[in-house]
């Protein structure tokens, strides 16, 4: 890699990380550009080999379930993955959370991100920003979506989680 690609890379990993912080508080933001921004984000930091797969689910590749796609791949970002270690009961503002749903063929379908937003973004999706993203970039649903926010209520209690397991056990 040269050095002049190395530092825009660099700059661009550092202006994400200084934009975030803004970006989370943003409740009237469109939810387009926020899914957009996010997917910035999931892509600078090269997140399928930096960050950690998500606790309560096989490493790489593992077997999906209805809705989400055949085969499933689901990373988690340093903030979550470290509160989940310490048994928080709810994940900080900044964790990430992105799953990836593959076809059968193991083909990428749609990319799923939960990112956990200011307290008040939206108590009734759990401060969670949710989108589903097709692989050109096409956004299905962004926001709080009712049935993301509908099936992963039933997961009220381990903060709208289905595979970690939240306060330690
Ligand atoms: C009918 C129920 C249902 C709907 C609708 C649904 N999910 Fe899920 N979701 C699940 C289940 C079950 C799991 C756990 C199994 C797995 O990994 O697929 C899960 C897992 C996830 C995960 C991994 C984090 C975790 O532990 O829960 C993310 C991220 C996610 N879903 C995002 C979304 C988004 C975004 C939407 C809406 C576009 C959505 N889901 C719609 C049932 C649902």
């Amino acid at each position: 890699m040269n050095k002049v690609v190395k530092n825009f890379m660099f700059i661009t990993v550092l202006l994400f990380g200084l934009l975030a912080p803004t970006v989370l508080a943003q409740g009237d933001a469109d939810p387009e550009e926020l899914t957009k921004k996010f997917m910035g984000i999931l892509e600078s930091q090269a997140y399928e080999y930096t960050w950690h797969y998500e606790p309560g689910v096989e490493p790489g590749f593992y077997e999906g379930q209805a809705p989400h796609g055949a085969i499933l791949r689901t990373f988690v970002n340093n903030i979550a993955y470290d509160a989940i270690q310490h048994g928080m009961t709810e994940l900080p503002v900044g964790s990430f959370v992105s799953k990836q749903n593959y076809t059968p063929e193991k083909v990428l379908a749609a990319t799923t991100i939960m990112v956990k937003m200011e307290e008040g973004f939206n108590a009734d999706a759990g401060d969670w920003f949710w989108a589903k993203v097709q692989p050109d970039g096409t956004i299905d649903a962004a926001g709080a979506p009712a049935g993301c926010v509908g099936c992963h209520g039933a997961k009220k209690d381990n903060d709208w989680l289905f595979n970690a397991t939240l306060g330690g056990m």
